[in-house]
């Protein structure tokens, strides 16, 4: 018999990641999905897409203690097997960019049908991001039309957001800063809590357990979301201050507003943007939910245009160093959202492309030493894909830089001025050192202009 079992109904990067960390902490974890195809995969020790660490922790498993982590195709016989279950289901963008919960209503559906059978107290704990009153009012309210069995009494009901990053989810499910259990009543938030006490066991020490209602649980999660968003276009804004002086330089800027110990300077980066799979979902759910409550938000409809307009500002500093841009070779280094995956999802990369099109460019040459394949799904024939970064450079007359990731750190202005036509370059993620290259060729970078 194992201390705790947990139902993990949704196989995505939180449901996986928490999945693969419980079981390597002997928990015993049921996982659900309805693709069979991921399921074979999460039974066979591979995981279905690219996490850093999570399949060395999978191979582990899968080695060590397989009977730990199984995935069924059965959500019922998951939930009916378990003590707890987490709904880590994706919470998707509609098209009038308000949240679609449809994938949390049949998983609360599924849980329904579940407890109709069971007789035991059973803990349903919501860990997707989704919107004030979305636990109380439609995943207990579903659960209880369709068991009969009450929140509170047959089975508990709790809210607790996560606050992964990609590339580091394993990292961060296993040392998280805090703990924010959202409780429909004191008993399930004590029962989820006595569960964190025996993962985290020490680390505890250092992370404190925050306990609320759902409501406002689930809103800690978008003001973590929307402030990391905010953070990011108020330093764009100022960026483009920054470019309206010369030798002002807003990375020192940042630095120096970053230092304030009310502050600090992380996500304070300038840039072309931010993108991934959260930040656009989560402002534009929280934006939409708040005006269909009659307020809308000024703040957050900002944070979004200044973000999407950075990739216009890319695209003018381009045209102000490499002249006209119609029939010549613009260069895109780097396509992912950010370094270290091949998510495309809302990459600045694509309103990049958007706005070069848009004036008429049309030879545009992509590199990403993982996203390719992942862009070209996006992008499609809006531009061409090279396989390396010289191919990339080669006969380009302006090369924008629009990810960090380490191989194009390493370039030297030498590099630009060997393989393209005119070496051009725009940095839009601050990733060169501005002195050096301004003195070498012809360079541009967010948030600085040289002496005129
Ligand atoms: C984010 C949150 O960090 C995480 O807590 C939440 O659970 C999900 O959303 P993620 O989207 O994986 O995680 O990536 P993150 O590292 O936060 O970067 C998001 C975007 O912001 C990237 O496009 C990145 O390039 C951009 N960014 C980040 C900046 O433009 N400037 C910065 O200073 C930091």
């Amino acid at each position: 018999m194992y201390k705790y079992s947990v139902s993990i109904l949704g196989t995505g990067f939180i449901g996986l990641c928490s999945a693969a960390c419980f079981a390597d902490k002997d928990i015993k974890v049921l996982a659900s999905t309805h693709n069979e195809k991921k399921a074979n995969m999460i039974n066979e020790g591979k995981a279905p897409f690219y996490e850093a660490d999570l399949q060395e922790m999978m191979d582990d498993i899968k080695a060590n203690k397989p009977e730990l982590l199984q995935c069924l195709l059965d959500p019922v016989k998951a939930i009916l097997e378990t003590d707890i279950s987490m709904i880590t289901q994706g919470t998707p963008m509609r098209e009038d960019k308000s949240i679609n919960l449809g994938y949390i209503e049949s998983t609360a559906r599924e849980i329904g049908e579940a407890l109709k059978h069971k007789d035991s107290y059973h803990l349903v704990v919501v860990r997707s991001t989704v919107v004030p009153g979305t636990a109380r009012n439609l995943v207990g309210k579903i659960i209880t039309e369709v068991s009969a069995k009450l929140p509170g009494k047959d089975f508990g009901l709790c809210m607790q957001p996560e606050f992964l990053a990609e590339g580091r989810s394993i990292e961060d499910t296993l040392k998280p800063d805090r703990i924010v259990i959202g409780e429909f009543d004191e008993q399930s938030g004590a029962t989820l809590q006595e569960f964190y006490e025996y993962f985290y066991g020490d680390h505890l020490e250092n992370c404190p357990i925050l306990r609320m209602n759902l409501e406002s649980a689930e809103l800690v999660k978008y003001g973590n979301n929307c402030l990391l968003s905010t953070k990011i276009s108020y330093a764009n804004e100022f960026a483009n201050f920054a470019q309206l002086v010369p030798n002002v330089d807003i990375v020192q800027v940042m630095k120096g507003v970053g230092l304030d110990y009310r502050i600090n300077d992380r996500f304070l980066g300038a840039g072309v943007g931010f993108g991934g799979s959260c930040f656009h979902k989560d402002v534009n759910a929280i934006k939409a939910w708040s005006k269909s409550k009659g307020y809308p938000s000024r703040l957050l409809e900002a944070v979004l245009d200044i973000n999407d307009d950075q990739a216009i500002r890319i695209v003018d500093m381009a045209e102000e160093l490499a002249g006209d841009l119609k029939n010549k070779r613009i260069t895109l280094l780097g396509l992912a959202f950010k370094p270290g995956t091949d998510d495309m999802r809302q990459a600045a990369s694509i309103r990049v492309v958007k706005e070069l099109k848009k004036r008429g460019i049309e030879d545009i040459v992509g590199y990403d030493p993982k996203a390719n394949e992942t862009a070209e799904i996006e992008l499609g024939s809006k531009i061409a894909y090279a396989g390396s970064i010289e191919q990339a450079l080669k006969d380009s007359e302006c090369a924008l830089l629009i990810t960090e990731w380490d191989e194009f750190k390493n370039l030297k202005p030498d590099d630009f001025t060997k393989h393209m036509r005119t070496p051009n370059l725009v940095d839009g993620r601050r990733l060169y050192d501005y002195d050096l290259f301004i003195k070498s060729i012809p360079f541009r970078a967010i948030g600085r202009i040289n002496l005129e």
